[in-house]
Formats: structure tokens, sequence, C-alpha cells
């Protein structure tokens, strides 16, 4: 690596809420990711680090971090993109908006039960003896659902979100762009027990549309757009009398 620092400098949060960043050097690599860094420290600096990861190829959605500030996927975020001259040591921290287990692992119970708040299963009605749905990909509601459906549940959204942060209870980007996939899918028939379930005061209204979710969101998924979709099929079906 030409032009490389051997090492890397780099503080990451240790123990609970009242813990403190610890620094630590780091061997430099080619094509370094910060999880890579994490798991250095892990194996050979401080074996009783915690966090989280299983693919480390930005399927799982396990391990994201603050990273200098901004929550991303460790796996997928080259040490490179973060660790520039004017942003070392590179800082690692747990999630925002998150209970903290312990060093880098946070508590996502709350944030699934969210989705499950947001009715974020699918119900249909077709048996294994009935034919199988034909929904035309170029269709309007297809599009819509299949916008969001690559959703890994990393979390980044969430911890990105002020609303979130401000008020605990808001169901939050994730489990509302979830519960989009569902109102746009044409074979599900709990529509309206989900509009319900993401109309009232902590659901899609609280958003204020700044997009934080949508920007940081690794896999390119808007929950702002679909959050505002909630809104309009919200409103429009209470004006018809339907909610
Ligand atoms: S657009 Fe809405 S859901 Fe997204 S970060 Fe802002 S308040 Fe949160
Ligand atoms: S919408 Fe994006 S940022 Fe939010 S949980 Fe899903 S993949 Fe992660
Ligand atoms: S380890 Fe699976 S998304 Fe990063």
């Amino acid at each position: 690596m030409a032009n490389v620092a051997p090492t890397l400098a780099v503080r990451i949060w240790r123990g609970n809420a009242a813990g403190a960043f610890v620094g630590y050097d780091v061997p430099r690599q080619a094509s370094q990711t910060v999880l890579d860094v994490v798991t250095y420290v892990q194996r050979y600096l401080e074996p009783t680090l915690s966090y989280r990861f299983s693919c480390r190829v930005g399927m799982c959605g396990s391990c994201a971090m603050t990273v200098n500030g901004v929550a991303r996927w460790t796996c997928r975020t080259h040490v490179a993109g973060v660790a520039t001259k004017d942003t070392r040591p590179l800082t690692i921290a747990p999630l925002a908006n998150f209970p903290l287990v312990r060093d880098l692992a946070v508590d996502m119970r709350g944030f699934f039960d969210k989705w499950a708040k947001a009715k974020g299963v699918f119900q249909g009605s077709a048996t294994r003896h009935d034919d199988f749905a034909r929904v035309a990909p170029g269709s309007p509601a297809r599009i819509a659902a299949s916008a969001g459906i690559e959703c890994i549940g990393c979390g980044v959204c969430h911890a990105s979100c002020d609303v979130v942060r401000w008020r605990p209870d808001f169901l939050g980007p994730a489990a509302l762009n979830r519960a989009w996939t569902l109102v746009s899918d044409v074979r599900d028939t709990a529509q309206r027990e989900r509009l319900l379930a993401v109309a009232g005061d902590a659901g899609c209204h609280a958003c204020h549309t700044q997009g934080s979710c949508t920007e940081r969101c690794p896999r390119g998924i808007a929950p702002t757009a679909a959050i505002s979709g909630l809104k309009r099929t919200v409103a429009r079906q209470a004006m018809r009398g339907e909610l």
C-alpha cells in the first residue's frame, strides 16, 4: 500500500453507557474494512470486546456501528474512505438510538418489536393449492413494494433518525418502510389493520421528512418515500371514511 501509514489509530467504545473510548493501534491492510479493524482488536488486543457481525458481505445487517459519528454497515465500509487525515483517529461507537448491551453491541429487540407493531408480517389468503399470484412487474404497486423489500434490518436508518431520538415510541423508518412494502403488496389481506397501526400518533405522521434515513441507508432504500406513501394512503382512506 503506497503512502499509507503502517498503523491506524482507533478509538473504540468500551463498557456500558457510562463507559469510555479506549485507544488502539491496528496494522493497516489493503482493502481493510472497519469490521476488519474491530475484529483485529478483538482477536489480538482486547479479547473481551463485544460486537456483532455475521455475513461480512452486506447481507445480514448485523454489523452496523457508528463510525466517526455516522451510522454505517462496517463490513462494507472501507477504512480508506472514512479515516482521512482530518478524521483520525478512527472512532467506532455503538449505534445511537438503541439501548447499549456493552461495547459495540446494542439491543435490537425494541427495534424489531416496532416492526411487529407496524404489522410488518405478510398476511395472505392463498393456499398451497392456489396458483401463483401474478403481479405485473411494471405495475405501480409492484414497483412500490419492490423499492423497499431489500431491507436487511441493519438499524442504520433508525440510528440516524432525529424523531426516534426525541420520541422513543416513534415506529421509525425501518418499520414504516416494511409496512409500506406490505401496503403496496396486492396479495396482502391485512391492509386496514396495518394502516390503523401506522396512522397513530407514533406512526407515519410523526416523521418530519428531512431524510437522514434515506441518506444513510446502505441498501439505497428510501424510507422517507415509503413514509410519504403511508401518509397519502392513510389520508385518502380517512377522507373516504374507510379507516
Ligand atoms: S425522514 Fe422521517 S423517518 Fe427518516 S430520519 Fe427523518 S424523521 Fe426519521
Ligand atoms: S431501510 Fe436501510 S438502513 Fe434501514 S434497516 Fe433497512 S437496510 Fe438498514
Ligand atoms: S456482517 Fe452482515 S451486513 Fe455486515
